[in-house]
Parts: C-alpha cells; sequence; structure tokens
C-alpha cells in the first residue's frame, strides 16, 4: 500500500428534479448532479494528534477544547465522519461552491469530497474499489445523518455518483438516461433552509392530517413516475408542466414560501417552461425549465437571459446548468 502525505478530491452538488419530501416517506425522486459542488485536501498529521476540519471561516478537532464548539453541528458531524472508519490523524481544508442551506445538496458534496479526500490518501493496493467506495458511502452516510437527522441519501447519492438518476430509499440510485440534455436556471431564495426543520414540519402535518400526507406522498409519485417518462422521451412541454403541479403539491404541504413562489411565477412569466422549489423549501433554491439544450442556442440563451434578469430584478440571484443524463 502506498501512502500519500497530502490528497486532493471533489464532489458534485445536485438539484432534485421531481420527488422531494415524498421520498423520505419511500417513494422515488429524481435528482441530477450540477458541475458546482465542494472540493477538500487532505493532509496527513502526526500519529495520535486530533484531526481537523477548516471549512471557510470555521475549524473544528475531533478533540473539540470549548464547549460550544462540542455541541456544534460541524464538529459532530466531523467527528461522525472520522469515526465511521479507520484512519489516520489528518486535517483537511474544505471548500464549497454552494450556498449552504441553498438546498443543492451543499453538506453532502462536503462530506464525498472530504471522505474521498481521505480515502486518497491511501494509495491502497491491497483494498477492493468495493470497500474503499463503501467506506466512502458510509462516512458521508454519518456526516449527513449530523446535518439533516434523517436523511434520505438522496443528496449522498447524488455527490456519489452524479448524472441523473431515479432514488428510493430502498434501492439506492437507478441511472436514468434523458432523451435530450435539458437547461436549467438555478435561483437563490437568499435565506438557508434547514432540511431538518423541513422534513420535521413535513411530519408533524402528518401527525395532524395524516390523509394530508398521505395524499399527497401519493400524488407526488405518480407524477415522478410521469416525470421519469418525460425525461426519457425529451418531452420539455410536459416537463415544465409536471414542474409545475410538484410545486402546487409542495405548497400544499406548507414547505413553499413567498419568495420561492415570487421566483416560481417570474421565471414562468420570463419563458420558462415550469419551476418549482428544489430540495428542502422553505427557503432555498428554485429550478426553472430553460429548455431542450439541444434547441437553437440564440432563442434559448434569451429565454435564459430573461429568467437570471427576472430574478436579479426582483433582488435574487441565480445560474444556469446543463442537466446531462450521465456526467460529462
Ligand atoms: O434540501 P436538500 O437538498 O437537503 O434536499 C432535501 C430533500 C428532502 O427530500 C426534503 C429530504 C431528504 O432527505 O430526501
Amino acid at each position: 500500500m502506498t501512502a500519500r502525505e497530502r490528497a486532493t478530491a471533489s464532489a458534485r452538488g445536485k438539484v432534485i428534479l421531481f420527488g422531494e419530501h415524498a421520498v423520505v416517506y419511500g417513494e422515488p425522486a429524481i435528482a441530477a448532479s450540477i458541475a458546482r459542488g465542494a472540493h477538500a485536501t487532505a493532509t496527513r498529521l502526526a500519529d495520535g494528534a486530533p484531526s481537523v476540519l477548516y471549512l471557510g471561516e470555521r475549524r473544528v478537532s475531533t478533540a473539540p477544547s470549548t464547549p460550544s464548539e462540542l455541541g456544534d453541528d460541524l464538529q459532530r458531524a466531523w467527528s461522525a465522519l472520522i469515526a465511521a472508519a479507520p484512519c489516520p490523524s489528518v486535517d483537511v481544508v474544505a471548500t464549497a461552491e454552494l450556498p449552504p442551506g441553498g438546498g443543492l445538496g451543499c453538506s453532502a458534496a462536503l462530506g464525498v469530497a472530504i471522505a474521498r479526500a481521505l480515502a486518497a490518501l491511501d494509495d491502497a493496493d491491497d483494498v477492493g474499489d468495493v470497500d474503499e467506495a463503501a467506506t466512502i458511502a458510509a462516512r458521508a452516510a454519518a456526516w449527513e445523518r449530523v446535518h439533516h437527522g434523517n436523511p434520505s441519501g438522496i443528496d449522498a447519492a447524488a455527490a456519489l455518483h452524479g448524472g441523473c438518476f431515479i432514488y428510493t430509499r430502498a434501492a439506492g440510485a437507478r441511472p436514468l438516461r434523458l432523451g435530450v440534455p435539458l437547461r436549467l436556471a438555478i435561483g437563490w431564495t437568499g435565506t438557508a433552509s434547514s432540511t431538518h426543520a423541513m422534513v420535521d414540519s413535513v411530519a408533524r402535518l402528518g401527525e395532524r392530517r395524516p390523509a394530508v400526507l398521505a395524499r399527497s406522498v401519493e400524488a407526488i409519485a405518480a407524477l415522478v413516475r410521469g416525470a421519469e417518462h418525460a425525461l426519457q422521451a425529451g418531452d420539455v412541454d410536459g416537463l415544465g408542466k409536471l414542474l409545475d403541479l410538484n410545486q402546487i403539491l409542495l405548497a400544499g404541504l406548507m414547505v413553499s414560501s413567498e419568495a420561492i413562489e415570487a421566483m416560481c411565477a417570474s421565471a414562468r412569466q420570463s419563458g420558462a417552461y415550469g419551476a418549482k422549489l428544489t430540495g428542502a423549501g422553505g427557503g432555498g433554491s428554485v429550478i426553472a425549465l430553460i429548455g431542450a439544450a439541444t434547441e437553437p442556442a440564440e432563442a434559448l440563451a434569451e429565454r435564459e437571459q430573461h429568467v437570471l434578469d427576472g430574478w436579479q430584478q426582483a433582488g435574487f440571484s441565480g445560474f444556469a446548468v446543463t442537466i446531462e443524463g450521465l456526467d460529462p
């Protein structure tokens, strides 16, 4: 086995195209990785030293020195990731290109990038790829459990596998081949959303009104099945309608917000085929379907600019991405 002193790795963020929240209750959701994510560099420390993570302005250690650091989510997630498998003492410097709480899988991308950097420290000849992949997944899951409470695992699956896929808790990720690559605008409401809090709020709604939750989850599941076919067929009109319908169902689960509704309405008025929140909601991000990436470039670029300008005029930022069936 060749040991390295330092190793760097990356992982992608994601958008959930259809099916968030219902996926927590065992139904399928469709997600796609995006070409923005997280990066991590791991460096070996002297044996026995506490392992340290630097993330932006934050520094956390597996041996916290202050009581406030002990209860901190980042510190607990870091310790859980390190404890998930045997590992030398390390320091890790991590960065993310996604807004935290943006619904774009920032924390999962960080967890996977860090876990990959740790794995890459051991250029392991004696460990099979399967074991290495399992260790990375276990570390990322330990990190995500602290951040998300009861994660379906869809964010970690996007960061681990990339591409576009259909996901269930029971079966994991199954790759989805798109009929056409899609151009999406992703808009940031400016307000971080807590996945943990939003998942809990849907669970509480379910306790108060079980029939409402059951009907919504069932309707979202039916819509995801339709979306799978529309994605495979490259039916952009159909996909736009399904995005709008999914947004109505999410609003019924009380996970929309004024900013989300304003951004979806603005995108539709600017020519998007459809729009919805992506991720947990309550804040975070929205997606708007600009069109098939194969449409004539000028018309597509003009529509995209309209959507992004509309958001900017209303005080929201955004960017555009192309979703491919498989990672390039
Ligand atoms: O906000 P995000 O990107 O973590 O997405 C959460 C998606 C949910 O379905 C609401 C929760 C989950 O764990 O799947």
